[in-house]
């Protein structure tokens, strides 16, 4: 198996957080990039996940995301991974990178699904609150700064990701396949 390193970068204005899947990789943010080589590892970074049966940017249908919390799941390209974090509201659904502006290590969703209270997303740590349409903050310790988009699609009743970034996805709610 191959072990994953979650690593997270910030810049003066601008942090970013992501898994990296095998022994090396990079993660960048403004004009600076991070890169590292872990020894030991006895496997490369393939991805061993989107060979899943089907449509690998399938993530799950449109029934089993929540309205009154968030599903948690992987958006991967190439070697790299990055959390996201999916709200449905009637027949639409949101994405957002699971990460906090405030403190972009802290995840929104840390397991069990983000706080929801009245139509807005909670972090948990100190209460910054975020729209749920456009993902602004409106209050806590990183208001006016915005929740990451990420582009999905619902088609015949499942989400598929539409994010022209990554290359496939799927929810960290169920055992890899
Ligand atoms: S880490 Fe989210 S509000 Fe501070």
């Amino acid at each position: 198996m191959t072990d994953s390193v979650r690593v997270t970068l910030e810049g003066d204005d601008d942090a970013t957080s992501v898994t990296v899947y095998g022994n090396e990789g990079d993660v960048s943010t403004g004009d600076a990039t991070f890169r590292f080589s872990v020894d030991g590892s006895t496997e490369d970074g393939d991805d061993h996940r989107a060979e899943a049966t089907g449509d690998p940017r399938r993530i799950a249908p449109l029934a089993d995301v929540p309205t009154d919390g968030t599903l948690r799941c992987e958006a991967r390209a190439g070697n790299r991974g990055t959390e996201l974090i999916l709200r449905r509201e009637g027949e639409a659904v949101s994405a957002w990178r699971n990460s906090c502006p405030h403190k972009p290590e802290v995840r929104l969703d840390p397991g069990p699904g983000a706080i929801v209270r009245d139509d807005q997303l909670v972090c948990h740590e100190h209460g910054a609150r975020f729209e749920c349409d456009d993902g602004v903050c409106t209050a806590g310790p990183c208001r006016g700064d915005a929740l990451e988009s990420i582009a999905v699609a619902v088609r015949d009743g499942a989400v598929y990701l539409t994010d022209d970034r990554f290359d496939s996805c799927r929810r960290l709610d169920e055992p890899a396949a």
